[in-house]
């Protein structure tokens, strides 16, 4: 068996064949007891901090990943100085010598493939599978970025005006960015972002999500061993009281921001009411999604169940791209539902770091208890239709949360986002259908949707109709890839441009008059 067949190829590990998984679990089982710790890190060196906290893993919270001393409000003014004072001397490297520390640190990662991955499994709970494409989406980032800064810079935009007159323009970086990263992809959006700010020669604040400290910092490391100036990108680790030091602060240029529609909508209004900006903060922004997907008649079942099981429970269900809403037309919404029924069965939840784990834990307690209220609040209306139950040895000392799939009545049973393993149901007639796309519009998001059809028409219709970012026809809606599926969305969903698409690096950069020709 090949697994990931089904994505384009990329520059990072991709295939994973059966013949390899043996030395490769053993080369990922030596790292099953290391202990890594993490710390701000301020042009290298780590300030004086508090105590050593130690960091549990999510499948298992006896298990031990490692500690962190977590940053203070003063560390992360004293990183945004240390940004500030050596932007001007990394403004002026070579764009070439940039983008060859990100060529370094994806061939790193690759040689600390088998430890990134433990890592990956250990601190975010995240499948074997799931980690190798993580990795894998982080290599791109680093080759795709480079590549993209060099073009841009070797290629100066050029504008011929009404009377012949060529102008030209050239990209100069922005100033400071700050960069807060997701713990659902703490790896490949953590470096997505700060090596789009610093290839194009801006310097970095970074703040990954407090839960997946650990593989930042071992990034971190990575980046410094790839010939990254430590002046260049600074690291604090923490929750809010840090991020808001950051997004207060005038010296900040952008904010690249990826997690909750409502933590950015808080960014907004915060970078909004810093007292004497002189420029405002560009915000790039990639929020949630609640996406559907649309099967209509002609769509062949087993293929929709295959794809809503990865598109709605892979990574349990915590991608901003993953399932919310699966609506299908009446005419084969059982064959559909008892196929979907029978496939949830066979699921399997348990340790990410076991080859046969389909569906590992949900990040933490808070997301647990916010998605076990989400059932628990969808009340008599609704109907669960199927529920992989959670293994007895996973019940306590551990957040798993059972996959779930749940018939709604209407679409206004459904509210905001929940970012766990929950695919809700809904069916519709044919004619039903205009009105289904402007309902599912309404929700105000716009970031994946799914069409199962196998009428060229009917699939052209939805996708004309639907205000979404991507979309993807008779496949999963997961798992875009750097370079080839430009990803991200609009409304509630966000700022754009898309991550890993040409148009990207754009927003790091001004555009400033270079010359006059003819
Ligand atoms: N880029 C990811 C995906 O496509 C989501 O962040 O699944």
């Amino acid at each position: 068996a090949i697994y990931g067949s089904e994505r384009p190829a990329s520059t990072g590990p991709n295939l994973f064949i059966d013949s390899q998984a043996t030395p490769f679990l053993q080369a990922v089982a030596q790292f099953h007891t290391t202990q890594w710790q993490a710390s701000a890190s301020i042009n290298g060196q780590t300030p004086q901090t508090s105590a050593w906290q130690p960091v549990y893993a999510p499948w298992d919270h006896s298990h031990q990943v490692g500690q962190i001393a977590w940053s203070s409000p003063e560390d992360a003014h004293a990183a945004l100085n240390a940004a500030a004072d050596y932007q001007a001397a990394w403004a002026q490297v070579a764009v070439t010598e940039r983008a060859d520390i990100f060529r370094r640190m994806a061939q790193l990662m690759q040689t600390h493939l088998a430890e990134l991955v433990a890592l990956c499994q250990r601190e975010a709970g995240k499948t074997l599978q799931d980690s190798i494409d993580e990795v894998r989406e982080a290599v791109d980032f680093c080759y795709y970025y480079g590549a993209r800064a060099q073009e841009i810079s070797e290629q100066p935009l050029e504008i011929t005006d009404l009377t012949g007159v060529i102008r030209r323009y050239q990209r100069q970086p922005r100033g400071v960015w700050v960069c807060i990263s997701p713990w659902n992809f703490p790896l490949a959006i953590f470096l997505g972002q700060i090596s789009a700010a610093l290839v194009t020669g801006n310097t970095v604040v970074a703040k990954p999500a407090p839960q997946t400290s650990l593989i930042a910092y071992r990034a971190l490391e990575l980046l410094y061993q790839a010939g990254l100036p430590k002046q260049a990108l600074h690291l604090v680790l923490g929750a809010g009281e840090v991020g808001a030091a950051l997004t207060s602060a005038t010296q900040v240029a952008g904010v690249a921001f990826t997690g909750s529609t409502p933590t950015a909508r808080h960014i907004y209004r915060a970078l909004a009411q810093r007292p004497q900006i002189d420029t405002p903060p560009v915000l790039i922004a990639e929020t949630g999604g609640q996406n559907a997907m649309i099967v209509d008649s002609t769509a062949l079942p087993e293929q929709v169940v295959k794809d809503v099981l990865l598109s709605g429970f892979a990574s349990a269900g915590q991608r901003c791209s993953a399932l919310r809403l699966l609506c299908v037309q009446e005419d084969i919404a059982e064959r559909v539902f008892d196929l979907l029924q029978g496939a949830m069965a066979e699921l399997r939840l348990g340790d990410p770091r076991e080859l046969a784990t389909d569906v590992g834990p949900v990040i933490d307690q808070v997301a647990q208890t916010k998605l076990e209220a989400h059932l628990t609040n969808l009340g008599a209306k609704t109907h669960i239709l199927a529920q992989t139950p959670i293994p007895e040895a996973y019940q306590q000392q551990a957040t798993f949360v059972a996959p779930t799939a749940i018939r709604l009545q209407s679409l206004d049973q459904l509210g905001e986002e929940e970012f766990g393993p929950f695919v809700h149901l809904l069916t519709y007639r044919a004619n039903e259908l205009p009105q289904l796309i402007q309902q599912i519009n309404a929700k105000g998001y716009g970031l994946t949707l799914g069409i199962h059809s196998r009428n060229e028409t009917t699939a052209a219709y939805i996708e004309a109709c639907a205000r979404v970012g991507n979309t993807y026809i008779n496949r999963n809606q997961i798992g875009a890839v750097v370079g080839v599926q430009p990803f991200g969305g609009q409304g509630l969903s966000g700022t754009g441009p898309k991550a890993g698409g040409p148009h990207y690096l754009a927003s790091f950069t001004h555009l400033v008059e270079c010359g006059v020709g003819d």
